[in-house]
């Protein structure tokens, strides 16, 4: 075989009608029926974009346009997510002495998780405001702090867990749904996540980063919503995922949660109505977490339910459609023997 007739990994954007292509992994990672086939149009492509791949294979022979698979010398290389002087990041995100603060065993744990819940309102009200690289690589570099304080000292992750049962504030649903995920995901993985759990934890926190685009007026009515801004409401999870994309962040893993954390096991969520093993596993964490969140927090528009309530509605499934197992999990998080008391509502 010629070398220009191997099959060849080919970046999404090179993508044209009439390439053959094979996807990554097996069916459940994507929406298409067949895992190979030939792209029939446009749509398709937009399609594979939003599965989360960054690149799939094309297979030259099958094709019916032959790829220019050497017209780029060479695709741009990612941006290193670690080399925080490669852009302007602009003014600094977290506060000077936040990892010392952090990680200073003569504070005490309730004082720690209370002053780390502030910050990181503070934080993220920032980050939904101003979605700029500088933010949300300054955002993602704190969040490894975080995270590996979640993970390591239990004490401080349950007194911050708690606080995620009130909501006071504009930006707690995006802390409190990050944080629940990130020891959703301890306890369903333990030590050996697959993926890099910064990175991971950074999307948790940002899952909501696409309402970035929508104005105040919409985002806090508390009329019905018409049937065209019902849509712009349901582009949230793709303009998230396309603002990392621009902005060369985020593993793919972890931009699949902004993208899939509104769909449900029965197909009816969106924006793809992806089903059962279709979504990810990290985006069924997330959207777990997130609607425990919505039902216990207290918006305009509704009172909040109590703890109690809420896992009893998750648990008899009424038309939420979130996985089993993983709600099982998340149950269980309830649970630590400290907690007992700290959870009564
Ligand atoms: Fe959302």
């Amino acid at each position: 075989m010629k070398p220009a007739d191997r099959p060849r990994k080919t970046q999404i954007e090179d993508l044209k009608v009439g390439m053959f292509v094979q996807m990554p992994g097996n069916w459940t990672q994507h929406s298409f029926v067949r895992s190979n086939f030939m792209i029939k149009n446009s749509d398709q492509i937009s399609k594979i974009a939003k599965s989360g791949f960054s690149e799939v294979i094309v297979n030259p022979l099958k094709s019916q346009i032959r790829p220019e698979f050497n017209k780029r010398p060479k695709y741009d290389p990612p941006v290193k997510t670690g080399h925080m002087a490669e852009v302007d990041l602009g003014p600094p995100l977290m506060p000077s002495g936040f990892h010392d603060f952090l990680f200073d065993s003569t504070v005490a744990p309730k004082r720690k998780a209370s002053h780390l819940y502030e910050v990181c309102l503070h934080v993220m009200d920032k980050v939904l405001k101003d979605p700029n690289v500088g933010n949300i690589k300054q955002f993602k570099e704190g969040v490894s702090d975080i995270v590996d304080l979640l993970l390591s000292d239990q004490e401080t992750a349950t007194q911050l867990f708690q606080l995620t049962s009130r909501d006071h504030y504009t930006f707690t649903h995006s802390i409190n749904v990050g944080v629940m995920s990130i020891l959703l995901t301890k306890a369903l993985y333990g030590e050996s996540t697959p993926h890099d759990m910064r990175e991971l934890s950074a999307a948790y926190f940002l899952h909501d980063l696409g309402k970035a685009k929508i104005s105040d007026e919409l985002l806090y009515s508390t009329e019905k919503y018409t049937e065209s801004e019902r849509k712009v409401m349901e582009a949230h999870p793709m303009d998230g995922y396309e603002l990392l994309e621009e902005a060369k962040l985020l593993s793919v893993e972890s931009k699949i949660i902004l993208s899939q954390h509104h769909e449900r096991e029965d197909g009816s969520g969106y924006p793809q109505g992806l089903q059962g093993e279709q979504i990810h596993i990290y985006s069924r964490i997330c959207a777990t977490a997130d609607v425990f969140d919505a039902l216990t927090s207290r918006r305009l528009f509704k009172p909040s339910l109590p703890l109690y309530d809420a896992l009893v509605l998750m648990k008899f499934d009424k038309g939420l459609h979130l996985n089993k197992e993983v709600f099982s999990a998340f149950v269980q998080l309830f649970k630590y023997e400290n907690s007992k008391t700290a959870f009564k509502s």
